[in-house]
């Protein structure tokens, strides 16, 4: 059996856009989207501002009841105590957070964030009742010595170490080459590699839960290159970094279906 997954266009902020520019920017993209009469049934749409921003976006969300869900860039691995500023997946899920971004490369590599870590995030993320959003991906350096899998099926592997196989995460295939680098993959590597982590999750999670995870690529998508990653079979969304920060950039993102030529 064939399972439908809905696609999921994730706009992942990082560190832009005050609560205050969250707001203007949240109201004028729910806007645009009604506008052109999208259908979140179709294609779901999410965004990861920063934690300061979340109370306001969600206050919106809710108030006006849009069709966007809302994530979070990181999480704490604990869930309260005495660790000076990180944020618990407990106070997110509060905010009724929906997902929340793991293993970011740039939290890997800016943070030191090792695979144990990553997978204790992911655990936490599970525990309170967010879904993580887990991102694996090579540097060009790992892409050169171990080919194109290896390096974003051992960190998988290592992420869902610590969670049960029922558990709904989102994974995200980001080659570090490509994030901000305006140089995407081909559709044919994103394709590659994704089938790849699908099979790393048959073997973790069973056939079901791997027919039914979403894969998602990230690294320089745009509008003009959405609908090319989408005709993938394993490519089952995108999470967008700096064309998320542009309204009609990112409204025609998750509009990709009605993109000529699809
Ligand atoms: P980019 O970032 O779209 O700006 O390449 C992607 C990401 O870091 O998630």
């Amino acid at each position: 059996m064939v399972t439908a997954r809905r696609p999921l266009i994730a706009g992942n902020w990082k560190m832009n856009l005050d609560h205050l520019q969250s707001i203007a920017f949240v109201q004028k993209l729910a806007w645009n989207l009604k506008d052109a009469k999208h259908d979140a049934a179709t294609v779901e749409a999410a965004i990861f501002p920063p934690f300061t921003d979340l109370r306001s976006v969600q206050t919106l969300i809710d108030a006006d009841k849009l069709e966007l869900e809302l994530g979070a860039q990181d999480l704490s691995d604990n869930d309260s105590g005495a660790f000076t500023g990180d944020i618990s997946g407990a106070f997110l899920s509060k905010l009724a957070v929906k997902y929340v971004i793991v293993g970011h490369s740039e939290r890997r590599t800016i943070h030191l964030e090792s695979d144990e870590v990553v997978a204790s995030k992911v655990a936490a993320a599970h525990r309170n009742g967010l879904v993580p959003v887990v991102c694996v991906g090579e540097t060009a350096d790992d892409l050169e010595k171990h080919g194109p899998s290896a390096v974003p099926v051992a960190q998988l592997k290592a992420a869902l170490a610590a969670v049960p196989s029922s558990a709904e995460i989102v994974v995200a295939y980001e080659p570090v080459w490509a994030i901000g680098s305006g140089q995407a993959a081909t559709p044919d590597q994103a394709q590659q590699v994704c089938a790849a982590l699908r099979a790393t999750l048959v073997d973790l999670l069973g056939a079901d839960a791997a027919a039914s995870t979403r894969v998602l690529y990230g690294g320089s998508v745009k509008a003009s290159n959405i609908a090319s990653f989408m005709r993938e079979p394993d490519v089952d969304g995108a999470l967008v970094g700096g064309a998320s920060l542009d309204i009609t950039e990112f409204a025609s993102i998750i509009r990709y279906q009605n993109h000529v030529g699809v």
